[in-house]
């Protein structure tokens, strides 16, 4: 399949929010990605439901959100209610994760489980049959505009070797560090979704560099 790209809405002008969520309607994005923390799971906290619902008006993409959050469990009914399509939980978030993937998805989401930088991917073996996406955190999460983390590439491959080997059709996710520079080789080592956050919003021209990330091959 061709790659989507995912904006992370966390660097844009939160002044102008609908200005920016309007940029990305008129885009070639294909979903809008969110990131809520609590901090807990991680050391910053970002923006809750009524911002979600103030961007579920205005947004004419899929809206992948990604909980750093403990205990998901207790939200995901409001997530969904929210405006979720794709939700996803921090692996290490989850005392029950194949329980917490499975409820996901009878509310009529996508489930995703992410991966911090120190958890190995054959964490994740026995629950792959379960996800529709697992998400690998290309930084430790928590902030925008970190310094993508090299060792990702060999987690990538794993992964993909992981999900073809098992006939799976998980989508694969990357997140944090991603740019114009770095995408083409995530691309070849078998990512499948694309999420950027400052290389977009803090871009000269934020459509033209969304465009350009979903023009790699
Ligand atoms: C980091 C978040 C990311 C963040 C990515 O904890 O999960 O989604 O917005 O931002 P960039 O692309 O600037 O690293
Ligand atoms: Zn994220």
């Amino acid at each position: 399949m061709d790659h989507l790209v995912s904006p992370s809405l966390l660097a844009a002008d939160f002044g102008n929010l609908g200005k920016d969520i309007k940029m990305v309607n008129n885009s070639a994005a294909d979903w809008l990605h969110l990131d809520i923390m609590d901090g807990v799971f991680v050391p910053n906290i970002s923006f809750g439901f009524p911002v979600l619902e103030f961007v579920r008006k205005l947004s004419e993409k899929p809206l992948d959100v990604h909980l750093m959050i403990i205990d998901p469990d207790r939200y995901l009914s409001r997530f969904r209610d929210a405006g979720a399509s794709i939700l996803t939980v921090q692996y290490e978030a989850c005392n029950h994760l194949q329980r917490t993937v499975t409820e996901i998805k009878e509310l009529g989401m996508k489930a995703g489980v992410a991966l911090n930088p120190h958890t190995p991917v054959t964490h994740l073996k026995n629950t792959l049959p379960y996800i529709d996406m697992v998400l690998i955190m290309t930084v430790n999460p928590g902030f925008g505009g970190q310094k993508f983390i090299a060792e990702s590439y060999n987690k990538i491959l794993e992964m993909r070797d992981m999900i073809d080997t098992g006939g799976y059709e998980t989508l694969i996710e990357v997140d944090g560090g991603i740019d114009t520079g770095n995408a083409a080789k995530l691309i070849k080592s078998g990512v499948n979704v694309l999420v950027a956050g400052n290389s977009v919003f803090s871009s000269a021209n934020p459509s033209d560099t969304i465009l350009r990330l979903k023009n790699l091959t």
